[in-house]
């Protein structure tokens, strides 16, 4: 992908999963990363094996989303480390059991859960946007990439919270582009179906990947690396013409 080579690109929520396939795809195209997490071990291991395998500089930083003073560290950090900021992928969701597998309906929801899974995942990204973007704005072609979910469009009878977070990851991607478009900066969304993360292959009841697959018009699952490859294409020289979108990365799960 053009444009991509020594780049400075920081990854919130990229200790494993969806965020670290990202990483490790930046890395291989040439750029130098942060990865921000609240798991700060994991994330340091990660960086150390994208950065082993690929040569790129790749470092952890841990933060807490939910902590506006936190990230403002975390992005200070990422651009004192990396000597730019080109980038920002905003990865982060609450997947704890505590919140995620609680996550009901709109009438029986604690709504502890419900805060707790804006908190992370919207109300982060509000956080993040805060700070990055007037950092971002003097890159020569800055570019924002949140994860969202094709949860957001479904309509699910369930995980109410976690839909209304990832529609609202939808909103303030529209409202970014539209406010900073005219200064250079592009800002669009991913929106994956059920990803085949380090959780998921874990998940052992039986039958369910095949259930799922039936409802793919793909021959196979996604993998994180599939989504990796639309952030860095977002991100890139070859995606300079998309802004204020979010693209499905869903093997046609969902159409819209
Ligand atoms: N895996 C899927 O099937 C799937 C499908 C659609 C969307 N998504 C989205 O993709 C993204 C990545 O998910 P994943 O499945 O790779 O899971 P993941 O748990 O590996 O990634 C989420 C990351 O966010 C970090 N995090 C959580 N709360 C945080 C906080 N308060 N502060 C800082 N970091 C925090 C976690 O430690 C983790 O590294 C999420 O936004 C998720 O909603 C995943």
């Amino acid at each position: 992908m053009r444009g991509l080579n020594g780049k400075g690109v920081l990854v919130a929520g990229g200790a494993t999963g969806i965020g670290a396939a990202t990483v490790s795809r930046l890395a291989e195209e040439g750029a130098n990363v942060v990865i921000g997490d609240r798991r700060l071990d994991v994330a340091e291991a990660s960086a150390e094996r994208i950065s082993g395998a690929t040569g790129a500089k790749v470092s952890a930083v841990g933060f807490d989303a939910t902590d506006e003073s936190s990230v403002a560290t975390l992005v200070a950090e990422a651009s004192a480390r990396l000597g730019r900021l080109d980038a920002l992928h905003y990865n982060v969701a609450n997947l704890s059991e505590a919140v995620f597998e609680q996550d009901t309906d709109v009438v029986d929801i604690d709504l502890v859960v419900w805060e707790q899974t804006l908190a992370a995942n919207l109300t982060g990204f509000v956080h993040t946007l805060r700070h990055a973007v007037p950092v971002l704005l003097a890159a020569d072609s800055p570019a924002i990439v949140a994860t969202s979910s094709d949860a957001s469009f479904a309509g699910d009878a369930a995980k109410p919270a976690y839909a209304v977070s990832k529609a609202g990851i939808n909103a303030l991607v529209r409202h970014t582009a539209s406010k900073w478009g005219k200064q250079g900066l592009r800002c669009n969304a991913v929106a994956p179906s059920l990803t085949l993360t380090e959780v998921a292959l874990a998940e052992n009841r039986p039958g369910w990947k095949e259930a799922v697959l039936e409802r793919v018009r793909s021959t196979r699952l996604g993998d994180p690396a599939d989504t990796a490859a639309m952030v860095a294409y977002l991100m890139s020289d070859d995606g300079i013409w998309i802004n204020g979108q979010v693209i499905g990365v869903n093997g046609g799960m969902y159409f819209r």
